[in-house]
């Protein structure tokens, strides 16, 4: 199972580029810029890593990017996670960079997005990965804050695909955002969002009727609302869930209570993700062996999350249906073997 999970090609499509500076990086960064950390070793950090919800973690978490500095910097966290990703057969990754997380801090945006997309353009032609970008706007801010870091998004606006929202849910509904989201769509923008992680489906249904949002980014309260589970299979509106990080921020549990499978076989066009590996204990390949293990995922259930997977990325048809194929080619050699 662990060899056929790993070799599934599949797309990634809810990473946070912050959420994948590992600890050891964390260090190099900090040396490199001359930070001092709060904290004196790896294992330190990692001991760190103790979350009683979103905002515990939210907390370590932008404490964390702040020894991102240099375009350098941005280049190295995202070749890192590039490369990760590789090895476990990710073949599309659409990435969130919280650009206010920065800019707040007096780095220039510019030097954000160059240092990411520097290495993205890398990703294509040294590791045959594609990636694209979603800028997401932290929720706990203004509408202000947002409408002015999506003014300095415009110039890049070709190589950034969609803008998303992330950050506290609770108490920051989409419908705060209606306003920058609208004009992040007449600026040609998709659009999608964090919502129910820790808020409640009538944040679901905001972030659809509200922000036209393509996909839902968690949605795994949906399960409380019956008439949205419908609307959610109707429509084939995407989750991309992220089964390590719900267990690590007590969403569930525990991974034998994830529904993650229940919203499979209602038909949800659900994807598994990792959200943010540095600090939830896996990429990728890890998230689907341990929904796999605790909630005994078939081969055939793991080959639907791959394709939904693609399915729901941002990819034009004819670059989804070359990836469906690979997979296909792939899940039938593994029947037959
Ligand atoms: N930012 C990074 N990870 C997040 C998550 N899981 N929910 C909300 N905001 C985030
Ligand atoms: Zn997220």
């Amino acid at each position: 199972m662990e060899e056929f999970i790993q070799d599934l090609p599949k797309a990634e499509l809810h990473l946070h580029i912050e959420g994948t500076l590992e600890p050891e990086m964390m260090f190099k960064l900090a040396q490199r810029n001359n930070i001092d950390l709060p904290y004196k070793s790896v294992s330190e950090i990692r001991a760190a890593y103790k979350f009683d919800n979103l905002q515990s973690f939210l907390d370590i978490y932008y404490q964390g990017s702040q020894v991102l500095q240099q375009e350098q910097d941005f280049y190295d966290l995202t070749w890192a996670y590039l490369e990760k990703a590789a090895s476990q057969n990710v073949r599309h990754t659409e990435i969130f960079f919280d650009p206010q997380s920065h800019t707040d801090r007096g780095i220039a945006f510019e030097t954000v997005y160059q240092g990411i997309n520097r290495a993205l353009q890398d990703g294509k032609t040294k590791l045959g990965i594609s990636g694209q970008l979603i800028l997401s706007f932290l929720r706990h801010l203004s509408a202000e804050a947002a409408f002015s870091t999506l003014e300095q998004a415009i110039p890049y606006k070709d190589n950034i695909l969609a803008v998303g929202l992330d950050s506290a849910e609770q108490g920051n509904p989409p419908a705060k955002f209606k306003a920058v989201f609208d004009r992040a769509q007449a600026e040609g923008f998709l659009t999608v969002a964090h919502a129910g992680e820790e808020g409640p489906p009538e944040y679901i249904w905001e972030a659809i009727e509200l922000l036209n949002v393509s996909r839902i980014d968690h949605g795994v309260r949906s399960m409380e609302d019956p008439k949205l589970l419908d609307y959610l299979a109707d429509k084939q509106i995407p989750l991309t869930v992220c089964p390590l990080s719900n267990v690590e921020l007590k969403v569930f549990d525990s991974m034998a209570k994830h529904n993650l499978k229940k919203l499979l076989n209602l038909g949800i066009c659900v994807t598994v993700n990792s959200d943010d590996p540095a600090y939830f204990g896996g990429y990728i390949a890890e998230n689907y062996q341990a929904a796999q293990s605790a909630l005994d995922l078939t081969k055939q259930e793991l080959y639907q999350l791959a394709k939904n997977s693609f399915q729901a990325s941002f990819l034009p048809p004819e670059s989804k249906h070359k990836l469906m194929v690979e997979l296909d080619n792939y899940y039938q050699n593994q029947k037959a073997s």
